[in-house]
């Protein structure tokens, strides 16, 4: 395998490099200023925008922010977006009437559940009384068994938003070792399936993993998923590696920072995901992009 990136001096003892940014705001942008001219042709042609209906219960600060932009990522790209804010104490039967008539209403293609929810209310029950053909997050049992089964439809779309950014970089997957850091249902486990997909060897590592670092140092793909703010050190990335940081974590000063050491990390990686501004702008878009999906099923397009 090539180490892109490795430069070596005179000695031949590698140095360190510079890694390239994956701008994923960059290549979100581009993404939805593609996707506005679709919406308009498709909205033109089927006398309707697609639809997408965001629920969310409670009063979680960072699930308002979540939402909020969500909904401006619609609206920018030209969707009808129907927004559900319901109190804390809204029961579980009362969110799986919301979610059925939402199933049934031909207005509306994308139907998303903004997690967590309250303690009261099982996720696994919401996620799965969602038409598949909607879920738009692509958390239902059916649509990761489709890209367990290699023949995805809806895909997660956070994972689906690291693998945009991995194509970004030009290299081909088939054959390098990829080590995905946390075993979450919406990352690490589908970010796996997606990676096993386009041919790499996965590593899953999670909080019962011994040597974390023993894992890194031989990955050339990282996608870190921990939830730990800086767990992963820069000197533990092989030189040329792609890291692919999902973490996000306010700092005390009020700045944002993910799960891996960024300054070190991209004096040794070839190509590296900023936080912010990496894989957040990704995720809503690949969530638009679903919705346009779930929109040409609706329609038969
Ligand atoms: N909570 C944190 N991330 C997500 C996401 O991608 N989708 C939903 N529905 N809830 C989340």
């Amino acid at each position: 395998m090539t180490i892109v990136g490795k430069v070596r001096c005179c000695n031949n003892a590698p140095m360190t490099t510079k890694a390239k940014i994956l701008d994923g705001k960059a290549l979100a942008g581009r993404m939805r200023e593609d996707m506005r001219s679709e919406v308009a042709q498709l909205t033109e042609k089927h006398g309707r925008a697609p639809g997408l209906a965001v629920i969310l219960v409670g009063d979680d600060p960072a699930s308002h922010v979540y939402v909020r932009n969500k909904k401006i990522g619609c609206e920018n790209v030209g969707f009808a977006s129907f927004s559900h804010e319901l109190p804390a104490d809204t029961s579980q039967q009362h969110l799986l009437g919301l979610i059925s008539e939402l199933n049934q209403d031909p207005k509306i293609d994308g139907i998303l559940v903004q997690l967590p929810v309250p303690d009261h209310i099982n996720p696994e029950t919401i996620l799965e009384a969602i038409d598949p053909n909607k879920d738009v997050d692509g958390f239902h049992p059916y649509n990761i068994g489709r890209l367990v089964a290699r023949k995805p439809a809806l895909r997660s779309c956070t994972p689906y938003g690291c693998m945009k950014l991995l194509a970004e970089t030009g290299r081909d997957l088939h054959g390098l070792e990829c080590v995905i850091v946390g075993a979450s249902n919406i990352v690490g486990r589908p970010m796996a399936m997606e990676l096993l997909l386009a041919g790499a060897t996965v590593t899953v590592c999670h909080r019962f993993t011994q040597n974390l670092q023993a894992h890194i140092e031989r990955a050339d793909v990282v996608v870190a998923a921990a939830g730990k703010q800086g767990l992963i050190q820069g000197e533990w990335i092989k030189l040329g590696a792609a890291v692919i940081d999902v973490g996000i974590h306010r700092r005390d000063d009020g700045t944002l920072t993910g799960d891996v050491a960024f300054e070190s990390a991209s004096k040794r990686a070839g190509w590296i995901t900023p936080v912010p501004g990496g894989v957040g702008p990704m995720t809503i878009t690949m969530l638009l992009a679903n919705t346009v999906q779930a929109f040409k099923t609706h329609i038969g397009e």
